[in-house]
């Protein structure tokens, strides 16, 4: 059966990931969470002294972005790819409410996209891939085969991000992660390179009201039609 490129973007705190990972792990395909490449060089801005009181050094960011290394590893013990940043394991640091709260001005740089997206093809070139994010479909690969945009209500996702965090332990607030979610849509909607949008040739899937098993259903059924 010949390989094709999935693309699925949409807002924060969708679902994305989870419907990504399945379909990749059930078809072989090797599945990659550009977000987390983004949270990766959020991290590193944390821990190299690039968010200062004025705000983000971007000239010491730019300097440095091409000795940013980022990659994934499958944990055999969870069954998905863990993020490395450097060589080391910072899957657990870079889903932080920190990270999230920093991370779409980081995302915004037009240098950082540019290096992410030439990482992102590379990883993507022999295709049999699914990738999830916010520009996939229009930037990444516009010439997938198959391309799925995924929404739902802000108050719904904020609240599938609180049950997320509170099952690993972590505090935090509702009114401050429906914030932080809203903060990422309108950052990430209104950017000037590569705004979060629907490609024309999406489909649109709002899964505000299914459960996780009807999404994993419903996209298996779009790959089979493309295959
Ligand atoms: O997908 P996730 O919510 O982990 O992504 C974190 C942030 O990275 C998003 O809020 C967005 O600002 C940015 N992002 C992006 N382009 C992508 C993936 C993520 O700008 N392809």
């Amino acid at each position: 059966m010949k390989k094709i490129t999935i693309a699925i973007d949409g807002f924060s705190s969708c679902g994305k990931s989870t419907m990504a990972k399945d379909l990749a792990r059930e078809i072989g395909y090797i599945y990659i969470d550009s977000g987390a490449m983004y949270r990766a060089v959020t991290l590193y801005s944390m821990e190299n002294g690039i968010f200062t009181a004025e705000g983000i050094d971007t000239e010491k960011l730019k300097k440095q972005i091409n000795s940013i290394r980022i990659s994934f590893q499958l944990n055999p013990e969870t069954g998905r790819p863990d993020t490395y940043l450097n060589g080391i394991n910072v899957e657990k640091k870079i889903r932080t409410m920190e990270v999230s709260s920093r991370v779409s001005p980081i995302a915004a740089l037009d240098f950082v996209r540019e290096a992410m997206v030439a990482q992102q093809q590379e990883m993507g070139k022999a295709k049999g891939i699914v990738m999830d994010g916010r520009d996939i479909g229009t930037t990444v690969f516009p010439d997938a085969e198959l391309k799925i945009f995924v929404t739902a209500s802000p108050e719904i996702r904020a609240q599938r991000r609180y049950d997320e965090l509170k099952a690993k332990g972590e505090e935090a607030g509702f009114d401050e992660i429906l914030e932080n979610v809203k903060q990422r849509d309108y950052i990430d909607q209104n950017r000037e390179v590569s705004p979060l949008r629907k490609a024309d040739d999406a489909l649109l899937l709002d899964n505000s009201h299914m459960t996780i098993s009807q999404q994993k259903e419903w996209l298996a059924e779009q790959f089979e039609k493309v295959c």
